[in-house]
């Protein structure tokens, strides 16, 4: 790293390692050198796809330093897996799973000497941008592009690290569309810009919570979960959110921990009764407190308003497993160095 900047003390995301990966694509097909390069500036015609009509999307995992000192990277296959189903929204050829692991784990072990200590990781952001020339092509799939992979060192994505966090119940609009919100699509965060920004503004909360249709879905980046002493709630899998990795993999442990879970809709009267605990769940968030929620200018408060003695234990199942302090059952970690 150029930078002496420490991940805990800067924003999530704000610090970048110097090695990147880049494929190109073009007419159908992807071409990668097979090294690494120094991370730098692309240079791209203003008349880009992606400025123009949206070509991108991203993935987000993490490799963590190991209790024997060693890195590894958590669900790694599930995350390509996520970044082709992205991709082919976009009606651009998938890349194989094979060429987007290589990009992944060329970035990620030039730039494992960057991993900060845990609770912080190396946070690792594949992403595919539309390069092709042809602000006409408004109604076509880009033809060229570039797949790449940067690496940023980071500590926790909230500020102030585990501590409660508070929502607003957006109960109008939708975080994006039915077509895109299981796609990791920047256009989806773009569009949940402003009922957060205002919510943030008027509320004071950390986040949104979008729930209209009276569906609770989830926040701007991250899912949401109910737990008490016995069960587990959280929403079906459907096109209208993102399929979090962190979801599935809270789902898998709470099952294990022998609590009920259930995976259904939420009504908002349903969630705003609750007795028991909330949490996010998200690679940047990990599983996060959820302390009260606004609704219609009411705040009301789960349990005492702290972080949850049930929501700490499965995070503390997850981290265990991501930090190498408990057996990788369902070989979720993939080493790196
Ligand atoms: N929902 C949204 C909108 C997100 O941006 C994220 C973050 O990636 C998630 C959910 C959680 O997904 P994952 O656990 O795979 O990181
Ligand atoms: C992630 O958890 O990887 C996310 O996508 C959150 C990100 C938008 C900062």
């Amino acid at each position: 790293m150029t930078t002496t900047l420490d991940p805990f003390a800067e924003p999530f995301g704000t610090i970048f390692s110097d090695h990147m990966t880049v494929a190109t694509y073009e007419n159908g097909s992807y071409s990668y050198s097979g090294q690494t390069q120094p991370l730098q500036p692309f240079s791209m015609h203003p008349g880009s796809h992606v400025l123009h009509y949206a070509s991108t999307c991203f993935e987000g995992l993490k490799a963590h330093r190991q209790a024997d000192g060693s890195v590894a990277i958590f669900r790694l296959d599930d995350h390509v897996a996520r970044m082709q189903e992205s991709i082919a929204k976009f009606h651009v050829e998938t890349p194989d799973a094979t060429l987007l692991k290589q990009l992944i784990l060329d970035a990620a072990t030039a730039n494992a000497g960057d991993t900060p200590p845990n609770p912080g990781s190396l946070y690792i952001r594949p992403a595919f941008i539309g390069t092709l020339e042809n602000i006409g092509a408004a109604a076509s799939p880009t033809t060229s592009g570039l797949l790449y992979v940067v690496n940023s060192p980071v500590g926790d994505y909230f500020k102030g690290g585990i501590r409660p966090l508070s929502l607003l119940i957006e109960t109008q609009q939708p975080r994006t569309t039915p077509q895109f919100g299981a796609v990791k699509s920047g256009a989806n965060y773009a569009m949940a810009l402003g009922p957060t920004l205002k919510a943030k503004a008027d509320h004071g909360v950390d986040q949104v919570l979008f729930a209209a249709g009276d569906d609770v879905t989830e926040t701007g980046a991250a899912n949401f979960f109910l737990i008490d002493d016995t069960t587990v709630i959280t929403r079906e899998l459907d096109d209208s959110f993102l399929h979090g990795i962190t979801r599935q993999s809270a789902v898998t442990l709470a099952k294990e921990l022998g609590y009920d879970v259930q995976e259904r809709k939420l009504p908002v009267d349903e969630l705003i009764s609750w007795q028991g605990e909330a949490f996010l769940s998200g690679t940047a968030a990990v599983l996060a407190p959820v302390g009260s929620i606004v609704l219609e200018g009411q705040k009301i408060t789960f349990g005492d308003g702290q972080n949850g003695p049930n929501t700490l234990r499965l995070r503390e199942a997850l981290t265990n497993i991501q930090v190498g302090k408990a057996a990788d059952t369902h070989s979720w970690m993939t080493k790196i160095r």
